[in-house]
């Protein structure tokens, strides 16, 4: 739940009633991610995963990447979009939880196309040579400028990266944050800001997408 939905419920369910509604295959995956997991508030949920679909319909992506998989659900709404012979690699370390977006992934016909790989992102970002469209980093905060680091070379021109999670329940406002999260956060907005490079602008949508093009 958001910093927003917490403070404003009936607004939440006003945004809810008037947008596309959710696909069954997402509404069954959200109501199991609650039955089945300790935090289900970490599922990207409805708002946020139509955002993810329509930025990838509209891209129509040959190469994504994820990192963060947790039950599916933001895969699931990217790959939606990606072109006929696209491909989403998407990252966890998570083995106890990888039945369930196995499961979806195996139920939404995109299975072909989705490369899901119980494995550290900075291994993987590490070892990589490919170039990604599109990029949704919602993982371990501690590593965010890093993730950004290693992730900057395997963009190109008119890639779009999105990073969630950067209002960090407004703690980014803290002057001298203690928490390790905080500050990295707080790191990763400003190597983002100073970055020539991309242009970006950070979407208050739940607890905050930090939204970047290469230009
Ligand atoms: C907030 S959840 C991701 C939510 C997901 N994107 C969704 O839409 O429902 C964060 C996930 O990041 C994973 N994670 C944490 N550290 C990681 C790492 N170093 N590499 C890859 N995944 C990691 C966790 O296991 C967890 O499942």
């Amino acid at each position: 739940m958001s910093f927003f939905e917490e403070k404003n419920p009936e607004m939440e369910r006003y945004l809810e009633t008037h947008a596309s509604s959710e696909p069954d295959i997402l509404k069954k995956l959200r109501r199991e991610t609650y039955q089945k997991t300790t935090q289900p508030h970490m599922i990207s949920g409805y708002q946020q995963g139509r955002l993810l679909t329509i930025i990838s319909k509209m891209m129509q992506p040959k190469n994504i990447l994820e990192i963060g998989t947790f039950t599916g659900y933001a895969t699931l709404c990217l790959a939606s979009g990606m072109s006929e012979k696209g491909k989403i690699t998407t990252l966890d370390v998570n083995e106890d939880l990888a039945y369930l977006p196995k499961k979806y992934f195996a139920e939404s016909g995109y299975s072909s196309q989705i490369d899901f790989r119980l494995l550290d992102a900075k291994e993987f970002l590490k070892e990589t040579d490919e170039f990604f469209d599109l990029v949704f980093i919602d993982a371990d905060k501690e590593n965010y400028a890093e993730y950004f680091r290693l992730i900057k070379p395997r963009t190109k021109s008119g890639s779009v990266v999105m990073f969630d999670n950067v209002l960090w329940y407004g703690k980014v406002l803290e002057e001298n944050p203690k928490q390790k999260s905080t500050q990295v956060i707080k790191e990763l907005n400003d190597l983002i800001a100073k970055d020539d490079d991309f242009e970006n602008l950070i979407l208050p949508l739940r607890d905050g997408v930090n939204f970047l093009r290469r230009k």
